[in-house]
């Protein structure tokens, strides 16, 4: 128990499989792709992918600006706690529930893939079973909005070079933002993914060199 208490990982999080993580990594690629040759997306996009020209035709590298990808299996965060600095941590590592949940299975059902000029990354719609897992304090947008538990629940695919992977999860409460105020424009660009199942393991992650 001195253990539990004296050292936290860096994070916790649902880690998935091998073979779902490259298949959400394959989805991801689909995405970008399609995104890539859409002459919509093309239109808006170009003006903020840091692209220099403005003509349709010249197809945008969505790829190489997404360069920042997750090192190992893809995951989804449930509490980053910082080796025990961040504010949270101990109350979320001593719970019970958190403590059994160790190597334990899930499946994860991801609902939408989305992208902004900072991130791209995958919705996670969790289950009452899952939320028992998710932390109370971080559905928040600074300095305190407030969004229903789990909002924020989501596994980043890839960032913008100089972006940082907690980003992610601010973007996802922004459209969360957006969809509380009625804001059905991103609706097309938000939600092509189709609703998906992916087996994942709860686990504690020390560090990214593992
Ligand atoms: P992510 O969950 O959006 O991918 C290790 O850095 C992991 O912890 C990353 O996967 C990252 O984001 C998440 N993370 C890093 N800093 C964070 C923070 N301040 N708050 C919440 N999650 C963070």
């Amino acid at each position: 128990p001195s253990l539990e208490k004296d050292f936290l990982p860096l994070y916790y999080g649902w880690f998935l499989s091998k073979r779902s993580s490259e298949n959400l990594r394959k989805t991801g690629q689909a995405f970008l792709d399609e995104l890539a040759n859409s002459k919509v997306f093309k239109k808006e996009a170009n003006k903020h992918f840091g692209q220099a020209t403005e003509d349709p035709k010249v197809k945008i590298d969505l790829t190489g600006y997404f360069a920042k990808r997750p090192p190992s299996v893809l995951h989804c965060t449930t509490k980053f706690t910082d080796f025990g600095k961040a504010p949270g941590a101990d109350d979320y590592a001593q719970q019970e529930i958190v403590k059994s949940s160790y190597g334990k299975s899930f499946f994860l059902t991801t609902t939408a893939l989305f992208i902004t000029p900072r991130t791209v990354g995958a919705r996670v719609e969790l289950n009452e079973q899952q939320l028992a897992l998710w932390p109370s304090d971080v559905d928040v947008l600074p300095p305190a909005v407030s969004f229903p538990k789990g909002s924020r629940a989501h596994i980043t695919l890839g960032c913008a070079s100089g972006i940082e992977a907690v980003q992610t999860g601010l973007d996802l409460l922004e459209f969360a933002k957006l969809e509380k105020a009625g804001n059905k424009a991103l609706a097309p660009l938000c939600r092509s993914a189709k609703k998906s199942s992916w087996r994942a393991e709860k686990r504690r992650k020390c560090g990214e060199m593992e």
